[in-house]
């Protein structure tokens, strides 16, 4: 008995002393920390935990209010994913319903993070262990694409001050966006998630949207790293993609939100790019990313992304994600049989820990848990608002006041604020176009509005559940109105109002059918809803509430307004009802080009690739082995529709306004170029409307070794907004990289000499102003790495 209280006493010796005498993450060095941690305890921290399958855990849990059937409560079967760690899986949330957490390892002072979706809003459970008596519902803001058709950094990095408000105020460390995939194709299930489809724009507007989250002091991860730009076989797609191509689209909007935004964290994507998984690819993660570009942060993986946790943690992607005991077991063998050299290891906990220390957990921040939602739901609704395009406008908007609306199509009721799986929201409520116009004092129709009403209670009911818990549910079929009832209202209104929606989000790309194009049953409706109208000399006006791009030729002529709301957010139909009323003057242009048809998108034919194994049998969720060639090269979006003269339905960079800008005074600070090139353009509102207007800065360059694009985006600027008959004189910037291509010959990116034309445009095909400029001698910039090339020759598109 006394031998054994001696042994238990040395022991309580021991540990007490180890624990006093252990570093402590703060107070003593990142590196002094990493020094004192067993292997066990690296391991634990590069690999992390917490993530929930929706259904899947015992978790009690209230429903969001929101307006599409919800997706907690399908069956785990069919949904086959390596095992988690029980033990994790039990370890309490904090913040309930977040993607995942890092491990706390007391001893050491290193606390858990708290990572949570999503890029429009942050993704928790709005109600905790079956108390009903609190809420925890986010702000749903206006999602990517929408928010980059503002072209107006500010604003975005506003909007981003308020996310990370939230974040900070609901006890997360880290939200798992902004998502800034290039839109390569307009079937991309999550491009609403995504910018544009352009790389400057898509790298601005993330940037400023990390620095207003960031300024909160709670991190962002940018993702997918990188070419993740389908969803067809995600988890098993390998891109095959030019030099070029990927340094000039794809990855050079990534370039631009680390260089400018300083993300805490990256998150590297599913797919393989060039035969390797991107978070086993050390010449991505590690050559490229902080070799070429300096970048400091972590990386962290998608969930489940990738094969191989000992090439990841070679590569440089710090963090896998959510953690499966399968990797821990793996990196532990791999470092004790020396396959992993452990200063790899340590390089990765100490890039996890440096953040860390920035983090709200670390500094024991507590959490109000009283975002200003108020305060963000009127800043949401200006900012929709402030990007909507109008897309045409025949003397009929904005709307008088008190106007008698008839109002069809389901969206009108039913508001898609934004699209699904991780980058949903749980709001607490939407605002319907029929709620905003009421708010606004306009007179609807209120039989139309009941059938409507009717129609949509008895479909949501019927509406079979998604097979997979973060697909999205077969949409609502359009309701089709009796042709009296249509009749009827357009002798009772002064105007009708359709809406078009479409839904879209991870897991699954859209299809052309149905979806690009409109259903019979669509174009039947909008029809009847024209002749009936504008037979009694009335108007029809139609509202796009879609994620996506969709085809607008063969129903255009048939409105005579169209508004593209996109998908705004929770305050949805309040911000519609805003640019629609005149209250605010529409400055949105479109950040992705809206092609005649489908045929015509230049990776209409290599989109999403085909699979290369036809007696595959492994688990659907993880998609099938498959390639997509990107045989489209850098003719992406209007570099396409520009160099080979394909007429688009809207190009790029278009948007119309309630008043008129002139555009004067180009000038160049000088003929030739040096170190850089300081362009001036007078903006003039000849309208009657205060209004603000985009100027957008197109650069044509001499194609003497290289193929170049007919124009290419390089600079941008937003007015104020400017009264009638006032002018700004808005400044943009060329440096030596706005002039310079990726040459493959020379791995470095080089200015050639020669002519330079400076193409001033209200959009990509509306060029008001141009000006010639010479650049007398080459620039080579800085030499890069040779890696990340295609295995097999590419049949690149070239003019
Ligand atoms: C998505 C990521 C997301 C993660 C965590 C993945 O399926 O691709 O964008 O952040 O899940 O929810």
């Amino acid at each position: 008995m006394k031998r054994f209280s001696t042994i238990a006493a040395a022991v309580l010796l021991y540990t007490t002393s180890f624990a006093q005498d252990a570093p402590q993450l703060g107070k003593s060095s990142v590196k002094e920390v990493v020094a004192a941690m067993t292997l066990e305890e690296k391991v634990r921290l590069v690999v992390g935990m917490g993530w929930k399958m929706p259904g899947g855990a015992a978790r009690p849990q209230r429903r969001a209010n929101t307006d599409r059937p919800k997706t907690d409560s399908v069956s785990k079967e069919g949904f086959q994913l390596p095992p988690l760690d029980p033990t994790d899986e039990a370890t309490p949330e904090k913040v309930a319903g977040t993607a995942g957490r890092t491990h706390a390892i007391t001893r050491l002072g290193i606390p858990t993070m708290i990572l949570s979706d999503g890029p429009a809003g942050l993704r928790i459970d709005p109600y905790r262990n079956a108390d009903s008596s609190r809420s925890y519902f986010a702000t749903a803001f206006p999602v990517g694409t929408l928010l980059a058709s503002s072209w107006d950094t500010a604003l975005v990095q506003q909007v981003g001050t308020a996310f990370g408000a939230e974040i900070r105020d609901y006890g997360v460390d880290i939200i798992l966006g902004p998502g800034m995939n290039i839109q390569r194709n307009p079937l991309g299930g999550r491009n609403f998630e995504y910018y544009s489809e352009d790389p400057l724009l898509s790298g601005k507007i993330s940037a400023a949207m990390v620095r207003g989250i960031q300024s909160n002091g709670v991190g962002t991860s940018i993702k997918h790293f990188v070419a993740n730009n389908q969803e067809t076989n995600r988890n098993q797609i390998n891109t095959i993609v030019s030099e070029r191509a990927l340094r000039e689209i794809y990855l050079r909007g990534f370039e631009i939100a680390v260089k400018e935004g300083t993300p805490w964290t990256v998150m590297s994507s599913y797919n393989k790019v060039n035969g390797i998984y991107t978070s086993e690819n050390p010449a991505l993660l590690t050559t490229i990313l902080r070799d070429e570009w300096g970048y400091k942060g972590f990386v962290m993986s998608d969930w489940f992304g990738g094969r191989d946790a000992v090439a990841q943690q070679n590569a440089g992607n710090d963090l896998l994600m959510p953690g499966t005991p399968a990797q821990s077991k793996a990196i532990i063998e791999a470092v004790n049989s020396g396959k992993l050299d452990v200063k790899l290891l340590d390089r990765n906990v100490e890039k996890i820990l440096n953040i860390m220390l920035l983090s709200p957990s670390f500094k024991n921040y507590q959490a109000s848990e009283k975002p200003d939602l108020k305060s963000h739901a009127s800043l949401t609704r200006a900012a929709a608002a402030e990007s909507m395009v109008l897309l045409k406008n025949e003397k009929t908007l904005p709307l008088e006041a008190g106007k008698k609306i008839t109002l069809f199509g389901n969206g009108s009721y039913s508001l898609i604020a934004g699209g699904t799986g991780s980058g949903d929201v749980h709001k607490a409520y939407t605002v319907t176009l029929k709620q905003g116009l009421e708010a606004a004092g306009y007179v609807l129709n209120n039989t139309v509005a009941a059938g409507y009403a009717a129609y949509l209670t008895d479909q949501n009911a019927k509406r079979p559940k998604p097979a997979i818990f973060f697909m999205l549910p077969p949409p609502i079929p359009e309701m089709k109105p009796d042709l009296d009832l249509v009749n009827q209202s357009a002798d009772q209104s002064d105007l009708a109002i359709y809406t078009l929606t479409r839904n879209a989000g991870e897991g699954q790309d859209r299809k052309v059918e149905n979806d690009f194009t409109l259903s019979s049953d669509e174009q039947a409706v909008i029809k009847e809803i024209a002749d009936a109208f504008h037979k009694k000399g009335k108007k029809l006006v139609i509202v796009l509430n879609i994620g996506g791009v969709v085809e607008t030729l063969s129903w255009r002529d048939e409105a005579d307004a169209i508004l593209l709301a996109w998908q705004p957010g929770l305050e949805g139909g309040n911000s519609m009802t805003d640019v629609l009323s005149g209250k605010q003057n529409p400055s949105g242009k479109l950040a992705i080009s809206f092609p005649v048809k489908y045929e015509d998108v230049p990776s209409a034919k290599s989109f999403p690739g085909h699979e290369l194994d036809p007696n595959y049998k492994g688990n659907p969720m993880m998609g099938k082995p498959s390639e997509v060639i990107y045989e489209d090269g850098i003719y992406v979006g209007y570099r396409y529709y520009q160099s080979f003269h394909v007429k688009t339905a809207y190009p790029f960079g278009y948007g119309l306004s309630y008043t008129k800008f002139e555009y004067s005074n180009l000038k160049l600070n000088s003929g030739s170029f040096s170190e850089n090139l300081q362009v001036s353009v007078t903006v003039t509102n000849t309208g009657k409307t205060p209004g603000k207007e985009v100027v957008e800065l197109y650069l044509s360059a001499p194609a003497k070794t290289m193929n170049k694009p007919e124009e290419e985006l390089k600079g941008f600027a937003k007015t104020h907004l400017l009264n009638p008959g006032e002018s700004q004189t808005v400044q943009i910037v060329l440096t030596a990289s706005s002039l310079a291509s990726f040459s493959s010959n020379l791995t470095r990116w080089v200015a050639e000499p020669g002519k330079y034309k400076i193409r001033i445009g209200a959009s990509a095909d509306d060029i008001k102003l141009n000006k010639e400029f010479t650049l007398d001698k080459e620039i080579l910039l800085p030499q890069l790495n040779k890696v990340m090339l295609p295995q097999v020759a590419i049949q690149e598109l070239k003019p």
